[in-house]
């Protein structure tokens, strides 16, 4: 089988970002720009996985999981940065994929064009797009069809500015031609070592250059904070268009944000200015009304969540239950055909079938050290304005009344009540 290795260049310092977080580590729908990469490289099954990082690597290894990697340090380019690989790979007849964290939506059908592309007998393949604005990119300068070289933003004159053929950075070719060409590079106008510049070096050798293309929307490179919310565009686009698609109501899909590690059911309807973050489940025929936020929770059949709800981490709410205006949970499992409409704090706390929470229910879960538990059964009416101190259990078919302040358990089928009897006196006035 044909040995494929790629090689990820994160060693840069990210300057444009001007961030303390390494560029690689900073999200588009909650996934950082490495795992949007490795997502599409998976799909290519490469037998060995290899990064160049520098500048924050102690932060860049934690994330890398079980890849190898180099330290380029200086960073004197990404031509330099390429050529720091080559002791780590072995079969020098390998086919090498160089990619770059800042471009993190390769499609991996393209990568695999690129592969054939070598096997064909091309020396070298690379990825372009078509840009509106090819402002920063590389040019890449065609002869007829022929690929002759890429010419880097600092180098570009008025002519080979005018060229909105650009380059994504992602390259493919056999190890010995590419570290062959490599050899050959000399240090660029601005002290760097290009990786673009094997371009013309592989065209003047006679060799054929292979291009392959894809939309600029797939090949975004991130340099900036503009670019990032570019591309956080272009994914929440795209995760809506597969929502909608799959049977999801969006009334006003521009103002819905969701994580890419969402999943949303067919038939939910989601109302605008709704956020749904990280590892949330939405059950089919839901209605997740505006203003809610929701995190790391799962949401069965048939619900009805908000509007201005606040479901956050570790929460489950099963079929038919009522989340109303308001609501705040966190931690809880709130089971069948219950309610909780309004104004409340459920936390660390279980609901079963059937119950009534009554506005401005309070479970007062934290002491000041340590949080505690409330459970409430099926069946069960809790009043309006109740506050539970827990740890406390509210068994089957009992009713708290209006105002109760509980810190014991209240027994199944009783009526529990807690509150100071109410005066009244006759009201005096002056005249
Ligand atoms: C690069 C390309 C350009 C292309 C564009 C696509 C070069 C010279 N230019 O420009 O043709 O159109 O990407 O987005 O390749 N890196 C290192 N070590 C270094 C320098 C960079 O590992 O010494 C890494 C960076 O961390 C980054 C990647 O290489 O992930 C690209 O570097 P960047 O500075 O973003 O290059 P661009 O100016 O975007
Ligand atoms: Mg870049």
């Amino acid at each position: 089988m044909m040995e494929v290795v790629s090689i990820i260049l994160a060693a840069g310092k990210g300057k444009r970002m001007n961030s303390d977080l390494p560029k690689p580590l900073h999200k588009i729908a909650g996934k950082s720009l490495i795992d949007w990469l490795e997502s599409s490289l998976d799909e290519v099954k490469v037998s060995k996985k290899l990064y160049v990082l520098g500048h924050q690597s102690e932060k860049l290894i934690k994330s890398i999981g079980t890849a190898d990697y180099v330290i380029q340090e200086p960073q004197l380019g990404t031509g330099h940065a390429v050529k720091l690989t080559k002791d780590k790979i072995k079969n020098h007849e390998a086919i090498i994929i160089i990619a770059y964290a800042d471009t993190p939506f390769v499609p991996s059908n393209k990568i695999k064009k690129m592969i054939s592309q070598i096997k064909d007998g091309y020396d070298i393949s690379i990825l372009g797009f078509v840009s509106s604005n090819p402002k920063g990119y590389g040019r890449i300068v065609k002869n007829g069809d022929e690929v002759i070289k890429i010419v880097e933003e600092v180098d570009t004159d008025d002519e080979t500015s005018k060229i909105n053929l650009c380059n994504s950075g992602i390259l493919a070719g056999r190890a010995n031609n590419i570290y062959n060409y490599l050899n050959q590079v000399k240090k660029s106008s601005n002290g760097e070592y290009f990786l673009t510049d094997i371009i013309s070096i592989c065209s003047k050798n006679t060799s054929k250059v292979g291009l392959v293309l894809s939309s600029e929307e797939d090949l975004i490179g991130i340099n900036d904070r503009e670019d990032l919310s570019k591309a956080e565009i272009i994914v929440q686009n795209r995760l809506r268009t597969k929502y909608m698609k799959n049977g999801v109501t969006m009334i006003d899909p521009r103002s819905v944000y969701i994580d890419a590690r969402s999943k949303i059911q067919k038939d939910v309807t989601v109302e605008p200015n709704v956020f749904i973050g990280a590892n949330v489940e939405i059950q089919s025929k839901t209605i997740i009304k505006s203003f809610s936020y929701l995190e790391d929770c799962f949401i069965g059949r048939n619900c009805s969540i908000g509007p201005f709800a606040r479901i956050r981490p570790e929460t489950e709410i099963l079929e038919n239950v009522k989340i109303g205006n308001f609501v705040e949970i966190k931690k809880s499992r709130i089971n069948e055909n219950s309610k909780v409409n309004h104004l409340t704090y459920v936390g660390d706390a279980t609901i079963g079938k059937s119950s009534n929470i009554g506005a401005g229910t309070i479970t007062c879960n934290y002491d000041g050290k340590q949080k505690h538990k409330t459970n409430i059964g099926n069946h069960v009416f809790i009043g309006s304005n109740v506050a539970l101190v827990a740890p406390i259990n509210i068994k089957d078919n009992s009713i708290v009344g209006a105002g109760s302040t509980l810190t014991k358990d209240v027994e199944e089928n009783l009526i529990a009540v807690e509150r100071s009897k109410q005066k009244q006196f006759k009201r005096r006035r002056k005249n």
